[in-house]
């Protein structure tokens, strides 16, 4: 098959031909990398549609709401796999058979406790702070207690480098929620699952026997499915650009916790239940939906729209029913459930929302789950934390896998001044 090109007419020069890359699906790519030597940059702010990298993980078609693994739709993974084989799914590129995904478990499993020496680190913040800035601090820190895998030139390295960040990080979660409401830290228990380790670790007190639910436990391991990648994301992305330096994994992860912190990306779950409890009652509905319809109005549903989902989400879809098994079985009558149903209801039916193509994503539902969990709202974030960090130690690791690798380096449009001349401060008169 002969090389499709685009043809680029630029003023005053000979047109240029820029090859067209196909992808295995998905919008073909236009190679721009020489359009440098023609003395231009492309400019795209907010990447809408510039991809940054080659990348075989994760596919998203947000127009048809699809969303595969390596080739797996989310939804059969959420139904048939565990937490565990996504992960191996997702950093090894398919899914293991019986032994390996023996040996992958318990890999796992016995990285989960800490530096002992880490834990005195949390003593030093403040109990009221933020778990999601414990966060970045405690994982930043984890690469001044595991020197033994930061060498990013050495395959072991990496390997061990991704075991330890998605064993600990349940740990290193659970022990930021307790410090900030003085219960003791729980050590990890490696008899149980990877969720119900979590559960456990959140809340467990050394005075009483914990028993792990197994609906909560099965609905906390569906959570981090659902949430264990999403291809060039905000923090995906600021994993890889950190990464592309030859930062060390560990402090890699950290940057794209910090990224995943803000309210439009990894906060949304929390900020829609607080919207929903704005809310309050379902007659009140249609005043929120005009706020959210009224250009002077800053307001905007939490929950709603996605930067790819130009459909339903599908981990939505998962999340709906999840947050209806956990009810059931907790037996919580949540008038926000009700609310929650009902504003799904008016809003996909609104021109408004129709025409824009704004559904609810995965964080209108989890909030409301992860709430009858009895996780407190400063963890919702950190939850997302835990469950994305397979995704990118994966991203990670393909980057630096991929030959020619390059730190990553965007070009920008300059606006500001030129040519000023300096004065010293003392002839200034601004
Ligand atoms: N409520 C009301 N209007 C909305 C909403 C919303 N939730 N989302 C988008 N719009 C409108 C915008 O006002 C804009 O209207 P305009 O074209 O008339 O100006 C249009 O839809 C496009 O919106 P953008 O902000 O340009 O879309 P973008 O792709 O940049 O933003 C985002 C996506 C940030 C997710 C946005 O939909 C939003 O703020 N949603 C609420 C926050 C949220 O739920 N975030 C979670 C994302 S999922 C995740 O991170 C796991």
């Amino acid at each position: 098959m002969t090389e499709q090109k685009a043809i680029l007419h630029l003023p005053g020069q000979e047109a240029i031909e820029l090859p067209i890359i196909k992808g295995t699906a998905g919008n073909d790519v236009i190679d721009i990398s020489s359009l440098g030597k023609a003395g231009y940059f492309t400019y795209d702010p907010g990447f809408l549609v510039t991809a940054s990298c080659e990348s075989a993980i994760t596919y998203i078609d947000g127009d048809k709401g699809i969303l595969l693994h390596r080739g797996y739709p989310i939804a059969q993974l959420a139904e048939k796999s565990d937490y565990l084989e996504v992960c191996y799914l997702l950093l090894n590129g398919r899914l293991p058979d019986k032994n390996e995904f023996d040996k992958f478990h318990s890999i796992v499993l016995h990285h989960t406790m800490i530096h002992e020496q880490l834990a005195k680190l949390y003593q030093g913040f403040r109990r009221d702070s933020h778990p999601m800035a414990i966060m970045v601090g405690v994982v930043g820190a984890l690469s001044a207690f595991y020197h033994d895998s930061l060498d990013i030139t050495n395959v072991k390295h990496r390997e061990v480098a991704a075991y330890r960040l998605i064993s600990k990080m349940p740990t290193l979660a659970a022990m930021s929620y307790k410090y900030s409401n003085g219960q003791p830290f729980v050590y990890p228990d490696n008899s149980l699952s990877y969720a119900g380790n979590f559960l456990k670790m959140m809340f467990a007190v050394p005075c009483e026997e914990y028993k792990v639910n197994p609906v909560l436990e099965r609905a906390m391991d569906k959570i981090f499915i659902l949430h264990a990648d999403h291809e060039q994301n905000a923090s995906t992305s600021t994993v890889r650009l950190a990464g592309s330096s030859g930062a060390n994994p560990f402090a890699c992860i950290a940057a794209g916790i910090a990224s995943l912190w803000g309210p439009a990306h990894g906060g949304a779950n929390e900020a829609c239940l607080v919207m929903l409890e704005e809310i309050a009652s379902v007659d009140r509905i249609p005043e929120f939906i005009a706020r959210a319809k009224d250009k002077d109005d800053p307001f905007r549903l939490m929950g709603f729209g996605h930067r790819v989902y130009k459909n339903h989400d599908p981990r939505a879809t998962v999340m709906r029913k999840t947050c209806h098994e956990v009810l059931n079985d907790l037996q919580i009558n949540d008038p926000l459930l009700d609310v929650a149903m009902e504003l799904e209801r008016i809003a996909l039916e609104d021109p408004y929302f129709i025409e824009k193509k704004l559904y609810p994503n995965v964080d209108f539902y989890s909030g409301i789950v992860l709430q009858a969990m009895g996780i407190p709202r400063s963890m919702f974030t950190v939850i997302f934390a835990i469950a994305r960090t397979v995704g990118w130690v994966s991203h990670w690791k393909e980057m630096l896998d991929q030959p020619g690798q390059r730190i990553g380096r965007p070009r920008q449009l300059y606006t500001g001044a030129v040519d000023l001349q300096f004065d010293h401060v003392d002839d200034r008169c601004n």
